[in-house]
């Protein structure tokens, strides 16, 4: 037997390294998709076909956890595919990590929950990577756009209507580990000011996640643009990015922020219908590249 699943990418909304302090963030699904193949083998040994050496420290723990829990013996062949690369930061570990440990579920027959997934797929990624929230296994995991709260402690799937984005990349590959790291030492250092940001955040993403579900896109692109001058205040900003923000919200975007870990990766701009095209262009001209993406998308599926 052979089964073939996907587990989308995902986009930070708001709420980035707060949500890593027991805060809460909004995260979306995007249509870019990781796939991964599986099959039982007779042979004595695993077989990993990633891409990407990065993916296969994941595909390879998945296994091992996977096998460990539920005894199993069996070896298997994991082959995986993506529309896009690690290089933009929309969370092709996550998503590997998910979709692996959904085609091993299908392949040894244990209708595993999406909780349970998700909870293993955070144990693999905090195994790897020592830190980490688990917004991106969710959005992996359960798809849509969601009010996460660190380790899932809440993960509420929110009906938004509209998510209208523009997102730019900043031609940098962001390393999210350094700038965790880099917070976490700041707020060794400075705990009480940080705790201030970081409520302040709180706040800002309980409000978004009102007024995105009142569909009140305006106000939600103010609190956008508010979590990014919080971002800045923390220094993990860059000037290309601030460039890009500036450039949307100038170009008449609602409203414009870094996404995700900062230092580089993606910026995104919450833009009317009318300011699309002005938002993309103002992005391009201060060096940035538009990553046409979807959002909403699907969590971890079955391929035909
Ligand atoms: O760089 P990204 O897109 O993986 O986002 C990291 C977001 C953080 O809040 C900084 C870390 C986390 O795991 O929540």
């Amino acid at each position: 037997m052979k089964v073939k699943v996907s587990a989308p990418g995902k986009l930070m909304i708001m709420g980035e390294h707060a949500v890593v302090y027991n805060h809460p963030c909004l995260v979306t699904a995007v249509d870019k998709r990781l796939y991964v193949e599986a099959e039982i083998l007779t042979q004595l040994k695993d077989e990993i076909i990633t891409p990407q050496v990065k993916e296969s420290r994941f595909v390879l723990e998945a296994i091992a956890y996977f096998k460990q829990r539920y005894n199993i013996k069996k070896h298997v062949k994991i082959a995986t595919n993506g529309d896009f690369s690690h290089q933009v930061g929309l969370g092709s570990s996550s998503a590997v990590t998910v979709a692996t440990f959904k085609a091993l579920s299908l392949l040894f027959n244990l209708d595993l929950s999406e909780k349970e997934i998700f909870d293993m797929s955070y144990h693999v990624n905090l195994l790897i990577q020592g830190v980490g929230s688990g917004f991106d296994i969710a959005a992996a995991t359960y798809g849509q756009t969601i009010y996460f709260l660190t380790g899932g402690k809440t993960i509420d799937i929110l009906p938004v209507k509209e998510l209208p984005l523009v997102v730019g990349y900043s031609g940098i590959k962001a390393d999210t580990p350094y700038y965790i790291r880099k917070v976490a030492e700041d707020f060794k250092n400075k705990e009480r000011e940080m705790k201030k940001i970081f409520s302040t955040i709180h706040q800002l993403v309980d409000r978004a996640k009102e007024t995105f579900l009142a569909d009140n896109l305006e106000e939600a692109g103010t609190l956008m643009t508010e979590n990014h001058k919080l971002l800045q205040q923390l220094g993990v900003s860059t000037i290309r990015l601030d460039a890009m923000v500036l450039a949307s919200i100038k170009a008449g975007a609602w409203g414009a922020k870094l996404s995700g870990a900062g230092g580089g990766d993606c910026m995104i701009a919450l833009v009317s219908k009318e300011k699309r095209k002005d938002v993309e262009k103002a992005i391009i001209d201060v060096g940035g590249e538009i990553i046409n993406i979807q959002v909403n998308a699907d969590g971890v599926r079955v391929e035909k």
